[in-house]
């Protein structure tokens, strides 16, 4: 938490939170859902939200040898300058998206020095069917174990049948996910807070 002496649990200048976003669709229900994020953020939490997944190449090892791509060095940079990621994630084919874990392998590099090491991480998800994105939430949990990255075990948020819950413009009309998502932001911001604490105690 920028601003604040580790470990007194103030909030003198706030939680700087970043979005992303597994889907690359203008449309897409998850970047909506973080979008309405960005509107109930709790006091003294600001999130961005990363608009350039898309840019990130296809992760190879000869190409990182030659140094990140600028591309990836940006995604790197967005995650290190936050103080928690809230991830939105799709579920293609009972998993998550290739540009999301795609993305996550090269932030998890290089190997326990990585900007995801003991970076604070929320889940949410939103996908047409019933599961909400159960499995895809699973997924991405357990590929941001190796890296080291603080996954907050709840409360979850599965936003299933979205079509139901966003209006054609985009907008949330469920109060239930509402409220939910409000209260999925207020435990982030507790947890990044412990998180740091613990982080500053080691
Ligand atoms: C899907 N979708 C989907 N939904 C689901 O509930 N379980 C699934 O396994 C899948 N699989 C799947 C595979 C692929 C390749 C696509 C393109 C879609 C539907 C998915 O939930 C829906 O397209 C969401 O709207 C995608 O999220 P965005 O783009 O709206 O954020």
């Amino acid at each position: 938490m920028l601003g604040s002496v580790p470990g007194d649990g103030a909030q003198a200048e706030g939680t700087r939170v970043l979005g992303i976003c597994g889907s690359l669709r203008a449309g897409s229900y998850n970047r909506a859902l973080l979008r309405v994020a960005r509107e109930l953020t709790p006091d003294g939490m600001e999130i961005d939200i990363f608009e350039d997944l898309g840019h990130v190449p296809p992760y190879n090892g000869d190409v990182e040898a030659e140094g990140d791509p600028p591309e990836v060095t940006a995604f790197k940079r967005a995650i290190a300058d936050a103080d928690g990621v809230l991830i939105a994630t799709p579920e293609y084919n009972y998993g998550t998206t290739g540009v999301l874990k795609n993305a996550i392998d090269w932030a998890s590099r290089p190997p326990r020095q990585s900007v995801l090491d003991r970076k604070p991480v929320a889940l949410m998800g939103a996908s047409t069917g019933i599961g909400g994105t159960a499995q895809a939430q699973l997924q991405v949990r357990q590929a941001l174990a190796f890296p080291g990255a603080q996954t907050m075990p709840e409360p979850e948020l599965l936003v299933s049948r979205v079509r139901d819950k966003f209006d054609g413009d985009g907008r949330l009309t469920d109060e239930l996910v509402r409220t939910a998502l409000g209260a999925l932001l207020e435990s982030f911001s507790e947890w990044v807070e412990q998180v740091e604490a613990i982080s500053a105690a080691a």
